[in-house]
């Protein structure tokens, strides 16, 4: 099955409760949260507070993007009842393995993800532990960037390295996805599909999410 997850960074957070409602009466799957540190990128977005003020007024599960710089300090803060996934980069994870065994140990899914210039064989000794991997299509800061192509083949190449290699990792594609894009890259393998300024950006929200979900 492939779930679309829209990212709240491109939503109108003056009223993000009613952006959230719209998504979800409209068929959406996953909430996406883009958590930056103006260091590991040059941005800051937002934290578990934000997130937080969402638990209990939608039912769908949150997917934690953590674009931070020492992301073991704060994944207890994004844990909650409705928190699936919460994913740390590879570029920011001296001790990857470690990482992911500490999100495990909170009961969540962990992600790993991967920037545009980064390969695929880091992961070579951590594909089993992962229970999601994310292909950045874009350098992670900011909404509303092109997709990088290279990411299709990318994720072509990790669909066949999970088959080869038995795992069961869900594989995620972040950045740049619309309409136009959104069908080569789900052929390509991609289950979990975050889309932020395609969404929220778009002049009748709900029709979009049901447009993505037509794709699917
Ligand atoms: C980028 C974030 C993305 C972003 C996607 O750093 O990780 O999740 O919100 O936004 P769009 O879909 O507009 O590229
Ligand atoms: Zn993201």
């Amino acid at each position: 099955m492939i779930r679309l997850a829209p990212s709240i960074l491109s939503a109108d957070f003056s009223r993000l409760g009613e952006d959230v409602a719209l998504i979800e009466r409209a068929g959406a799957h996953v909430i996406h949260v883009d958590v930056m540190d103006g260091h590991f990128v040059p941005n800051i977005s937002y934290g578990a507070t934000v997130m937080k003020s969402l638990v209990g007024r939608t039912k769908l599960p949150f997917d934690v993007h953590l674009m931070i710089e020492h992301p073991d300090q704060y994944v207890e803060d994004f844990v909650t009842d409705q928190t699936e996934f919460i994913t740390v980069h590879q570029e920011a994870c001296p001790h990857l393995h470690r990482t992911l065994q500490h999100i495990k140990s909170l009961g969540v899914k962990a992600g790993v993800a991967l920037n545009p210039a980064t390969s695929l064989s880091t992961l070579d000794y951590i594909l089993e532990d992962a229970d999601l991997v994310l292909i950045m299509s874009v350098n992670p800061g900011f909404g509303g960037q092109k997709f990088i192509g290279s990411a299709l083949e990318k994720v072509k190449v990790l669909k066949a390295l999970r088959d080869k290699n038995n795992c069961d990792f869900t594989i995620e594609i972040d950045g740049g996805i619309n309409l136009e894009n959104v069908k080569p890259v789900t052929d390509a393998g991609v289950e979990l599909v975050v889309a932020g300024s395609s969404v929220f950006k778009a002049s009748d929200v709900e029709k979009r999410v049901r447009e993505f979900l037509s794709v699917f």
